[in-house]
């Protein structure tokens, strides 16, 4: 049965949700699934704009069917070839001869190497601000290297003012049934999975989010239709904009603390809780603490995106960084981070490196301040280091609040 919804009079959405799924890319652990979104565009002329992945492929044709009916598939636009979305490429061209494959010079290139297709009459290879006409639907392309593939181009139908965005504005989670974003709680069921999509996905490339985005400043924009989760729509467009504007350029959303701490017998765990407590007591109180061995590292880099401050604690093992450590903060260093205030503590019972270590690979990412001097415990904290854990707290703390009211402005 087909599960197809208009988007528009003349738009339907023809993807599915995989609820099945335990880690997208084989790597980011999924609570509640992901959607794979395609569009068919009805008018003088049909579009489709991406197809999905694999695991979807019976839903997918099932709606592609009931949208089109009778009517001949005329072009598939490929916004992205990443095989999530583009896994049905050659059975389209099979079932549909006459259609037409719309894309970018590096579209071809990946089609080629991932499907070994003969393209040769099937291609129209489109260039920054090209147009395809499809009757009331006119369709503009911009290109969008490195959101998330040096492929990716955004599809804008200027009729309607409609975004078709690829990755951008995606999230992970699967529908409920809702197709549009102010038909449920974005905020509360979807925003920290679009960011935890957003900075693990894309987050590494900032400065190309900022220059695909500025190619549409000015246009309306009425509906963005991403390749995950829902369409926004209504307030929702501008404010995942601002979003997408502050985590591109590594700005905090908000003053506070993220405490990340790796543990094996709970005497690093300890500092942090004491640490996490003064910082409360000094009237810091939006505090997320996460021990990195139970929680995914894809969690943490979120919440880094997030607030402007971060405790980093870790053992020493084997004369390096806790692996499960070293993995968070290699990535954020990955990710680009920047722009947070630091606190770091080591721990080691006989040759303790791992504050050094921390602090060189902070020092090593761009426009990030240790608040202090890492606090170094051998083993556990001896009361007379008391006064050192106190002064950390009240340097981070001073740096919160003296960033607070710019971030919240
Ligand atoms: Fe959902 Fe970059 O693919």
């Amino acid at each position: 049965m087909d599960c197809i919804q208009k988007v528009t009079p003349h738009i339907d959405w023809v993807g599915g949700s995989d609820r099945r799924l335990a880690l997208f890319e084989n790597m980011f652990p999924l609570e509640n699934g992901v959607t794979y979104n395609a569009y068919v565009i009805l008018d003088e002329k049909t579009a489709l704009v991406d197809t999905v992945d694999n695991a979807i492929r019976q839903q997918f044709f099932e709606n592609l069917h009931a949208a089109l009916g009778a009517r001949p598939l005329d072009y598939l636009v490929i916004n992205h070839m990443e095989p999530d979305h583009c896994a049905h490429i050659g059975d389209i061209c099979r079932i549909w001869p006459g259609v037409k494959i719309v894309g970018n010079q590096k579209t071809f290139q990946m089609v080629r190497q991932f499907y070994q297709m003969d393209l040769e009459g099937r291609v129209l290879e489109m260039k920054e601000g090209a147009e395809l006409p499809l009757g009331r639907h006119n369709l503009r392309f911009h290109m969008a290297p490195m959101v998330h593939w040096p492929e990716v181009m955004f599809t804008y139908e200027t009729t309607e003012g409609i975004l078709f965005s690829a990755d951008a504005f995606g999230t992970f989670g699967g529908f409920t049934g809702n197709l549009f974003s102010d038909e449920l709680d974005y905020q509360a069921l979807y925003m920290d999975e679009s960011r935890r999509y957003y900075t693990n996905i894309v987050g590494k490339y900032g400065p190309q989010v900022i220059a695909a985005l500025g190619k549409l400043s000015g246009q309306n924009i009425s509906l963005i239709c991403p390749l995950h989760g829902p369409i926004l729509r209504g307030g929702d467009v501008s404010i995942l904009m601002e979003k997408y504007m502050r985590w591109a350029s590594y700005r905090p959303e908000k003053p506070g603390v993220v405490l990340a701490y790796a543990s094996m017998y709970g005497n690093t765990e300890a500092v942090v809780s004491r640490l996490a407590g003064l910082l409360s007591q000094k009237g810091i109180h939006d505090l997320q603490m996460y021990d990195v061995s139970k929680t995914h590292y894809s969690v943490i880099i979120a919440r880094a995106f997030q607030y402007s401050h971060l405790v980093l604690a870790s053992p020493t093992y084997n004369m390096h960084l806790y692996q499960a450590m070293e993995t968070l903060v290699d990535d954020m260093a990955n990710l680009n981070l920047q722009n947070r205030g630091v606190a770091i503590i080591g721990n080691g019972s006989w040759a303790p490196t791992a504050h050094t270590l921390l602090q060189k690979k902070v020092e090593a990412m761009k426009n990030m301040s240790l608040v202090a001097q890492p606090l170094v415990i051998r083993s556990a904290i001896r009361p007379e280091q008391e006064p050192e854990l106190e002064d950390l707290a009240e340097r981070l703390a001073v740096s919160v609040k003296r960033e607070a009211t710019p971030i919240i402005g």
